[in-house]
């Protein structure tokens, strides 16, 4: 099976990089040159990463999460890296009042925008599902209903400028993994919401690019600390990752995946084989690791 599984990302994998990598040559820096953006999770993980790339390109950013010391540090290094302009507004995305009110700040700071970076995620467990309905209505709050949210208060600016929204996902929210049914739950619902609107927007000729980011594993201390030894992939790094997401938003390309390997070629897999996916997910798990609740 792993001989198979190989060859089968060898040749699939040569076909796709030649045409991937052909494509991210038309990125330059200067594209986010005096661009207003919002980065939501922009704390700490790749949200911080993304807004120090968008600081170096010399972009206004406003950014948000909830714990004030680490964004104002943020946006100070934003600053020192040279972003056109940086603020941060303080709040959590469970409440949707909060979500409307970071646009609107923004709104009024940056005089429009450029692109909504929605990458926020609330706190959640890795591990067997423990039955809490609620915690799935909570965590669906946070990770959906503030994209909602904010998406439909930032779409008049966004029609103006022809900017973008970028999402940030997982392939968790593409294909079922274990240990993350909450998670999962979420993340798939975006594809619904952002992938809908998305068939709207050509109709109604609305120049808005939605740019759907599917990551796999990513060094971020969260990640890290949450997943731990009980899977078997190597995490890719948060910097290339939040640097990817940058160049595909810029580009208007509806989706972004990183690593590449990891997340697009194992999904070319999923509609013609699920049960040899699923069985090569499996094989990554190490299950016994796991502690059930
Ligand atoms: N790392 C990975 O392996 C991985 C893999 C696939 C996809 N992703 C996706 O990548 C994105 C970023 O992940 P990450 O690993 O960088 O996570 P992270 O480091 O934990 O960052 C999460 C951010 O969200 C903020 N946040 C948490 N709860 C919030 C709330 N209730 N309201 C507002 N903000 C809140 C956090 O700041 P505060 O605590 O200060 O609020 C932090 O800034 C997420 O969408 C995640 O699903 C990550
Ligand atoms: C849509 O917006 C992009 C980026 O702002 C711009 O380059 C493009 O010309 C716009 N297209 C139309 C049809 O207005």
């Amino acid at each position: 099976m792993a001989l198979l599984w190989k060859l089968l990302v060898a040749s699939a994998g040569i076909a796709l990089a030649v045409y991937f990598y052909t494509g991210q040559d038309d990125f330059k820096p200067e594209m986010l040159k005096g661009k207003r953006a919002i980065v939501t999770g922009a704390s700490s993980g790749i949200g911080e990463q993304m807004a120090y790339h968008l600081a170096r390109m010399g972009s206004h950013i406003v950014i948000t999460a909830r714990t004030e010391e680490k964004l104002r540090k943020v946006v100070s290094k934003c600053l020192e890296l040279g972003a056109a302009s940086a603020r941060y507004i303080a709040g959590s995305m469970d409440n949707m009042e909060f979500a409307e009110r970071v646009v609107k700040e923004a709104e009024k700071v940056l005089g429009g925008l450029d692109f909504l970076i929605l990458n926020h995620i609330g706190l959640t467990y890795f591990n067997y599902f423990d039955g809490d309905v609620g915690h799935i209505r909570k965590l669906l709050e946070i990770n959906l209903l503030s994209y909602a949210t904010m998406t439909v208060a930032a779409l008049p600016m966004l029609k103006e400028s022809g900017g973008s929204i970028i999402v940030i996902s997982s392939v968790a929210g593409k294909m079922g993994l274990p240990l993350t049914v909450p998670y999962s739950t979420t993340k798939f619902a975006l594809d619904g919401f952002f992938s809908s609107l998305r068939q709207e927007f050509y109709f109604q000729k609305t120049n808005v690019s939605i740019t759907l980011c599917v990551l796999s594993y990513i060094d971020t201390d969260s990640a890290l600390s949450i997943v731990a030894d009980s899977i078997d992939t190597r995490p890719a790094s948060k910097e290339e990752c939040a640097l990817a997401i940058i160049k595909g938003g810029a580009l208007r390309q509806r989706e972004v995946y990183f690593q590449y390997w990891f997340t697009k070629i194992p999904l070319l897999l999923r509609d013609w084989a699920p049960d040899f996916l699923d069985s090569m997910i499996r094989k990554d798990y190490n299950m016994e690791k796991i502690v059930k609740h």
